[in-house]
């Protein structure tokens, strides 16, 4: 089985490191032509030089913000303006933690921004294309949290599962026209986030980052955490063709670490 992406465009969110980017170098190496977005432009740039070229794709990369959403819809109306894209890969940041006893209405609101409009308004203007080509690919990134809810996640938790059913609702308006819509449920991945989350979790409970590391490794029947490079493999299949009869749904990619059924 070989997977192909030749002459297929995708546009990846979060793609200067981490998940993102190990998506990106995946679909590159597939044959896509891909666009990053990300903040930092320098970043940008040179997770752009890393991305393989090997049919002659011309990659790109897009500064935007998702934090603001108004300026985030204004850019991506324009980019779309005059582009396409057969793969859209939605990736932002998570929400900050806390549990609900310290969360309020606005966090909510800012939360659902972040995960649900962004999300939204650029798989609308996606889908423009993707209708005309009756091919698409929208690939949602997920979390665990959606099957068993997280400690201290309640907004990734709760507006997470917004975007599930959105996701579900839409996969069967265009199942019909070649387009499918997969949320992957991410488990723990060896980023350089995790490791931000871990190096403050560990102080706070005033242990090394190593032994952290471990606790949190020990909990995961594989024995390891995830390396991003397999999570762009899952991506790299749901993103070709050999997918077609695969919609609607939502993938765990977490080593075992999910207990329900
Ligand atoms: N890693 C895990 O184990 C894990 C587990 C469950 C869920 N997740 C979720 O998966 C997603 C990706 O995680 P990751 O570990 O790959 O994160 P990461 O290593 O922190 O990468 C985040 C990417 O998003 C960009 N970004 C961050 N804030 C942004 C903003 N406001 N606007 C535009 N781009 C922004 C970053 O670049 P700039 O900073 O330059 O903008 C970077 O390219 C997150 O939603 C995370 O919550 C991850």
């Amino acid at each position: 089985m070989e997977i192909s992406l030749k002459g297929r465009k995708a546009l990846v969110g979060g793609g200067s490191r981490g998940l993102g980017k190990a998506i990106a170098i995946q679909l590159a190496s597939s044959g896509a032509e891909v666009t990053i977005m990300a903040r930092n432009e320098e970043k940008l740039k040179a997770a752009l030089s890393e991305l393989p070229a090997n049919f002659g794709q011309q990659h790109n990369y897009l500064v935007v913000d998702f934090a603001l959403i108004g300026q985030f819809e204004n850019t991506l109306t324009q980019w779309f303006q005059n582009r396409q894209v057969d793969i859209l890969i939605n990736n932002t940041n998570g929400p900050s933690a806390g549990g609900v006893l310290v969360k309020t209405a606005e966090d909510y609101q800012q939360s659902f921004d972040l995960l649900f409009k962004t999300v939204c308004h650029t798989t609308m203007l996606a889908l423009k294309g993707m209708q005309e080509k009756k091919f698409g690919r929208i690939i949602n990134l997920s979390s665990i949290s959606v099957k068993e809810p997280l400690q201290n996640l309640v907004l990734s938790n709760t507006v997470r599962s917004a975007v599930l059913a959105w996701a579900k609702t839409l996969a069967r308006e265009t199942a019909p026209m070649g387009i499918t819509v997969n949320n992957i449920l991410t488990g723990y991945f060896d980023t350089e986030r995790l490791d931000e989350i871990n190096r403050a979790q560990s102080e706070k409970l005033g242990i090394s980052l190593d032994a952290y590391k471990h606790k949190m490794t020990m909990e995961v029947p594989a024995g390891r955490l995830g390396d991003p490079k397999e999570f762009g493999w899952l991506v790299a299949f749901l993103a070709s063709d050999l997918s077609s009869y695969i919609t609607g749904t939502n993938i765990p990619i977490d080593g075992g670490l999910l207990r329900s059924i």
